[in-house]
């Protein structure tokens, strides 16, 4: 955007507060954004980026607490900063709606994603997970994101909605196409493409809904009594599509290029496989890949800052986790030992799945896929590093931070 097209500032923004933060296109934050996020959040727990349109920067803890938890206030459409209005032609259920009619929608899905509803799809990850690490175990050198962080979460959308794993490789690129091509054209036909093969598949549930998969059981609900109506189903499963997919494989992304890049703690884990679980809070905690948008409802004072009616916020999720107890190493030992100090990290990690109305519907499958890469690629493969040369850069837009390749090569470092 050229200098004479940005925005003026509102008036109701102190000037004091105002920093140009381009969170999409700007090197330093790609290079880097948990170190801009942590430098702009030792500077005030709430600040306005003139960039991207203008948006409130929220980064204290209380803060992003708050704005996650009032959402009569901070309203969750339209998603994304900029605002994604337009993306998708209508609300994307759950996660655009708010207040009582977020609840109806949500409702539904809760019973698909419990501990003991997920048990058969973490079972098929397990399978999915082994195979593919069995699949590089002669390889030198790979591309972890194309030949594991993307395939991998395909398997848990497809067992979760009745699909034969033979579709894996269309809808992994799918996906990845509709989110991170460079060319417009390009995602544009992959959404048609996505919605195209859901919209059959809802027709065909619809015909037979006799499967035990999240789709027969949605054509079969009612909310208000009334059946869900063909977009509404479109809305959802599509929602499930972007939710389920990208997250994990953004996730799975950062997090291995910090084992690939801390041999020591690569080593430890490798020791002691059981303390995984431990590990993987303390990465969640320190490399948060998911910074909500809201829209102000109304006026409303947040850290002493007044917002107006409108406004955009972005939830600097990590500008809130990362500032617990000092230390951002990933090791999950800041030293003290103390049991309060672990509970309070525990309680700050567990914000990158959101919090609130709307947190992550899919939590523990989640965990369940991070926590089983983990394991099998320190017990299953050999000790990885990150190819020489190889400077991944952070990709930001599209509200899901992550790398878009991640060169490992294979030995000991
Ligand atoms: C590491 C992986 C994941 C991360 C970091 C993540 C993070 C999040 C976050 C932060 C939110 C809240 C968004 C907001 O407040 O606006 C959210 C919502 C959601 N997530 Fe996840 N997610 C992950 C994986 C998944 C998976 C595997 C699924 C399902 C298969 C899923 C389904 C959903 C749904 C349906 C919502 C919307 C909930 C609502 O609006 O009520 N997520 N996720």
């Amino acid at each position: 955007m050229s200098v004479d097209t940005v925005p003026p500032v509102p008036e109701h923004v102190p000037s004091e507060l105002v920093r140009h933060v381009d969170v999409i296109g700007d090197p330093t934050v790609t290079a880097d954004p948990y170190g801009v996020f942590d430098r702009l959040g030792a500077e005030g727990p709430v600040l306005y980026s003139s960039a991207l349109g203008g948006f409130w920067l929220v980064l204290g803890e209380a803060e992003v607490r708050e704005a996650f938890q009032r959402t009569d206030v901070f309203s969750s459409y339209p998603t994304g900063v900029p605002p994604m209005a337009g993306f998708w032609p209508r609300k994307l259920i759950p996660q655009e709606l708010d207040g009582d009619e977020h609840r109806r929608y949500r409702k539904l899905l809760i019973p698909f994603f419990g501990p003991a509803a997920i048990r058969p799809i973490v079972r098929s990850v397990e399978e999915r997970a082994a195979e593919l690490i069995a699949g590089f175990a002669d390889a030198e050198r790979i591309d972890f994101v194309e030949s594991f962080a993307k395939p991998l979460p395909t398997t848990v959308f497809l067992t979760l909605f009745g699909l034969p794993v033979e579709r894996a490789d269309a809808f992994t690129t799918w996906s990845s196409d509709l989110l991170h091509a460079a060319d417009p054209r390009v995602s544009a036909e992959s959404g048609r493409n996505i919605v195209g093969y859901l919209a059959e598949l809802i027709a065909r549930r619809r015909r037979s809904p006799d499967g035990d998969d999240l789709i027969s059981a949605l054509v079969q609900a009612r909310v208000d009594g009334e059946p869900l109506t063909d977009d509404e189903l479109l809305d959802t499963c599509f929602l499930l599509f972007i939710a389920g997919l990208d997250t994990v494989t953004s996730q799975l992304s950062v997090i291995f290029h910090h084992l690939a890049t801390h041999p020591d703690q690569q080593r430890a884990l490798r020791r002691d496989p059981d303390s995984v679980p431990a590990v993987l809070e303390e990465l969640l905690r320190t490399y948060p890949i998911v910074p909500p948008a809201r829209t102000l409802t109304r006026d409303h004072e947040l850290g002493g800052v007044r917002m107006k009616a409108g406004d955009t916020v972005l939830i600097g999720v990590s500008g809130a986790t990362r500032s617990r107890v000092g230390g951002d190493d990933g090791s999950g030992d800041d030293g003290s030992g103390d049991d309060a100090s672990r509970a309070d990290r525990s309680r700050a990690a567990s914000l990158a799945f959101g919090l609130g109305p709307h947190r992550c519907l899919g939590v523990h499958l989640a965990r369940h896929e991070l926590e089983i890469t983990m394991r099998l690629m320190c017990t299953q493969a050999p000790p990885f590093s990150l190819a020489p040369g190889a400077g991944p850069r952070m990709r930001t837009a599209g509200n899901v931070w992550g790398l878009d390749s991640l060169p490992l090569v294979f030995g000991d470092a």
